[in-house]
C-alpha cells in the first residue's frame, strides 16, 4: 500500500455544489469562480449542466456561463449532458468535454432523470457515439455507489458492471459517488477495490459528500489503495437533497490541505482556493463548510 506521488481535483462546485444550493446563482457570478479556480490552478472544473431548468432550475443558463468563462490551456472546463438535446446544447455553447451521469440504484436513476437505468445506457450510448464524433471527450459518473436513499444498500459488483459499460461506450474515466455519503472507509475501501479489479485503478476517480462527516477518511482509505482521481466541491458546497440540514460535497481546501499534508502534489495554490472559498460562499451570505476555510480565512 503507497499513496500516490500527484493527484488530479475535479472541482465540481460550479455544478454539483451550486446545484443543490437553494439559491439561484446568476451567471457573471458562476463566470468570476470558475475564473478564480481556474487562476487557483485547477486543471478541471465542472462549469455547468444541460438539463432540464425544469428539474434543476439552478443549472439554467449554463450556456451563458460556458460562452463567458475564458478557457485557459491545458484546463477542461466539462458539463453534465443527459440525453441528445443536453448534448446539442453543449456543442452550441463550445464544450469540448461532457459528463453523462448513470446511477447504481434503479429507483434514483428513475427519480433522478426519469428512466431507468437501462433506458439510461440506452441514451448515454447515443450520446456517447455523437460526442466521440465530433473529438468531445467523455467522463462517466455512477450515483449512489455506497447506499441508496430509497433501497439502501448497493451491491459493488453492480457499481463494477455499471463502470465497465460506460468505459466500453467511450468514457475515459468513471466517477464513483457516493452521493448521499452514507459510506465509511472499510465500505469505500472495499468498493473501490470491486470496481478496480475489473476496471482499472487508472480509470477512477472518486466522489465523496461529507454528510455523515466521513469524506476525508473514505478518501484516505482510497488513495492508500493508490486511486489518483479525487471529486471536490469550493467551499464544501452542495447540501444534500435527501438528508436535512446535511453538508455537501467534500471540500475541496479540506482535501487540498490533506493531500499537501500527505506530501501528494496537486498543482494547487491553497490560499487561492481558500479566498474563492470564501468569495462564493459571501454569495451565498454564509461561511464555507471547510474547516481548514474557517481557521485559516485571516491568514491568507
Ligand atoms: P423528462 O421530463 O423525462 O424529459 O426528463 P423529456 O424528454 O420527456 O422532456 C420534457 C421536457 O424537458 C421537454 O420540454 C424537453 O424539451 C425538455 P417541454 O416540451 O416540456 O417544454 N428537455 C430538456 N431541456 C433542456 N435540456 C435538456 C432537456 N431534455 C429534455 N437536456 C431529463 C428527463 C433527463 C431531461 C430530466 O430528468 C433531467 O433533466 N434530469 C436531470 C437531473 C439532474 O441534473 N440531476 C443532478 C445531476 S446527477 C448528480 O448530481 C449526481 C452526481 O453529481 C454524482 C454524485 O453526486 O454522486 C453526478
Ligand atoms: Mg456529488
Amino acid at each position: 500500500m503507497s499513496l500516490p506521488a500527484k493527484v488530479k481535483i475535479v472541482e465540481v462546485g460550479p455544478r454539483d455544489g451550486l446545484q443543490n444550493e437553494k439559491q439561484i446563482i446568476p451567471a457573471e457570478v458562476k463566470i468570476e469562480l470558475i475564473k478564480r479556480l481556474t487562476d487557483a490552478g485547477l486543471s478541471v472544473i465542472e462549469s455547468g449542466s444541460f438539463v432540464s431548468p425544469k428539474w434543476v432550475p439552478q443549472m439554467a443558463g449554463s450556456d451563458k456561463v460556458l460562452a463567458g468563462i475564458t478557457r485557459k490551456a491545458g484546463v477542461s472546463y466539462p458539463a453534465l449532458v443527459p440525453n441528445i438535446k443536453g448534448l446539442e446544447h453543449a456543442i452550441a455553447a463550445d464544450v469540448e468535454e461532457i459528463a453523462v451521469f448513470g446511477a447504481a440504484s434503479e429507483t434514483f436513476s428513475l427519480k433522478n432523470i426519469n428512466c431507468s437505468r437501462e433506458d439510461s445506457l440506452r441514451r448515454f450510448q447515443t450520446v456517447c457515439e455523437a460526442a466521440l464524433d465530433r473529438g468531445m471527450r467523455i467522463r462517466g459518473y455512477i450515483s449512489c455507489v455506497l447506499g441508496c436513499p430509497y433501497e439502501g444498500d448497493v451491491n459493488p459488483d453492480t457499481v463494477a458492471e455499471l463502470a465497465q459499460k460506460l468505459l466500453h461506450m467511450g468514457c475515459y474515466e468513471i466517477s464513483l459517488g457516493d452521493t448521499i455519503g452514507v459510506g465509511t472507509p472499510l465500505k469505500a475501501a472495499h468498493l473501490l477495490e470491486t470496481v478496480a479489479a475489473k476496471v482499472g485503478m487508472d480509470k477512477l476517480a472518486i466522489h465523496f459528500h461529507d454528510t455523515y462527516g466521513q469524506a476525508l477518511a473514505n478518501i484516505y482509505a482510497c488513495l492508500e489503495l493508490g486511486v489518483s482521481v479525487i471529486d471536490s466541491s469550493i467551499a464544501g458546497l452542495g447540501g444534500c437533497p435527501y438528508a436535512t440540514g446535511a453538508s455537501g460535497n467534500v471540500a475541496s481546501e479540506d482535501v487540498v490541505y490533506m493531500l499537501d499534508g500527505l506530501g501528494i502534489e496537486t498543482g494547487i495554490d491553497l490560499e487561492k482556493l481558500i479566498d474563492t472559498g470564501w468569495y462564493i460562499s459571501g454569495q451565498l451570505q454564509r461561511d464555507p463548510a471547510s474547516k481548514v476555510s474557517l481557521v485559516l480565512k485571516n491568514s491568507c
